[in-house]
């Protein structure tokens, strides 16, 4: 038995104190937290994700009142949302307070901030008595972790203390929304919808531009090793790829072209939260039985379908489709 990973929260807490870094359960993905307030601890996340300095992280605290003490001013409408959906999925990035380290915000002026769900994760940071600023425990562009057994494969020996809370009930990262004014503005999709946000705050944008205003909305992140390739049609995809080893995740139903062990069903009954709560672990799950390429079906663009299709576009873009084709035709080439 690993003696890093266990469900035991004195354990967790005790290290956080001491300003080492544990690995946290949320119902969104696993977070790699450190003590908020202490500046070194918080350098260690930047370098054990290998997380570019400029890319600021969400801080995490035990109940809605703490939120007042880390920032400096509170629209109404963020107000609203706060009552509606916390603690829960949503993120809000509001005017920072003094005090709120710079590294935590990237030298921002605004700290992003959520109240997790998690019964664990709030029993931490109750006992842990602390803010704690948490990324996804991911090295900086790979698939967020949903189980702590996928923190362990590529973050084990880097972090003091897996707290192993099972997998995550939501499955995505939390929803973002800044201020503009009293204005809401989505600056990453999550389970909580455009739709949910708009009904209770009477108003939404969502971000676009050029500007990234959330740095690590990067074009390309959430990727698997495997060149992934995203489609509407996995069975017309598969018809001109035969003999290629390819694995499909599909939204809510086998295809016909391919045996039903190199496909997972995200959701049989069609339902996109189940699906959100799966794609992460079939992510994971695919990238490690070698198949040449991960044939995704697009989510429907309503609902959380909206975020699933987002984080699908991350992981599928750049150059790796492109570059497993070329390898493809210089094989044909060559023969
Ligand atoms: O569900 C989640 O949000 C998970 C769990 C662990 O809480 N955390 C998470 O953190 O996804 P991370 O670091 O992987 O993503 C945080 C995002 C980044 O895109 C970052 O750029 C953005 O939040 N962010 C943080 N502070 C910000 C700020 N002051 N203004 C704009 N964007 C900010
Ligand atoms: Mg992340």
């Amino acid at each position: 038995m690993n003696d890093r990973i266990g469900a035991d929260v004195s354990i967790a807490a005790r290290l956080l104190q001491e300003g080492k870094l544990v690995a946290m359960p949320t119902e969104t993905v696993y977070g790699l937290a450190a003590n908020a307030l202490d500046a070194g601890a918080v350098r260690r996340i930047y370098e054990v994700k290998g997380r570019p300095s400029n890319n600021p992280l969400i801080v995490h605290v035990a109940d809605t009142e703490q939120i007042g003490r880390y920032v400096a001013e509170m629209p109404l409408t963020a107000e609203r949302l706060i009552a509606a959906f916390c603690p829960g999925p949503l993120t809000v990035v509001l005017p920072r307070a003094v005090g709120v380290p710079d590294v935590v915000t990237a030298g921002r002026d605004t700290v992003a901030i959520r109240v997790p769900a998690h019964s664990m994760a709030r029993q931490l940071l109750q006992e842990a008595g602390l803010p704690l600023a948490a990324p996804s425990a991911n090295p900086s562009g790979y698939i967020s972790p949903t189980t702590a057994a996928h923190v362990w494969e590529t973050l084990g020996n880097k972090v003091s203390y897996i707290l192993d809370g099972g997998p995550c009930s939501a499955g995505i990262e939390s929803t973002i929304v800044g201020f503009d004014g009293e204005v809401p503005v989505i600056l990453r999709h999550g389970v909580v919808t455009r739709e949910q946000i708009l009904q209770v705050a009477g108003n939404v944008r969502i971000h676009s531009g050029t500007k990234i205003l959330a740095p690590g909305m990067a074009l390309s992140h959430y990727s698997p090793r495997t060149p992934l390739k995203l489609v509407d049609d996995p069975d017309q995809e598969m018809a001109a790829l035969l003999p290629v080893r390819v694995g499909i995740i599909t939204f809510d139903g086998y295809c016909g072209t391919l045996p039903r062990e190199q496909q997972i069903v995200l959701s049989a009954t069609g339902d996109d939260e189940t699906a959100a709560k799966h794609l992460y672990a079939a992510m994971h799950d695919m990238d490690v039985r070698g198949y040449e390429l991960i044939i995704v079906k697009l989510f429907p663009d309503k609902g959380v379908g909206v975020a699933l299709n987002d984080r699908l576009e991350r992981a599928a873009y750049g150059h790796k489709y492109d570059n497993f084709l070329k390898r493809n035709n210089t094989h044909n080439d060559s023969k």
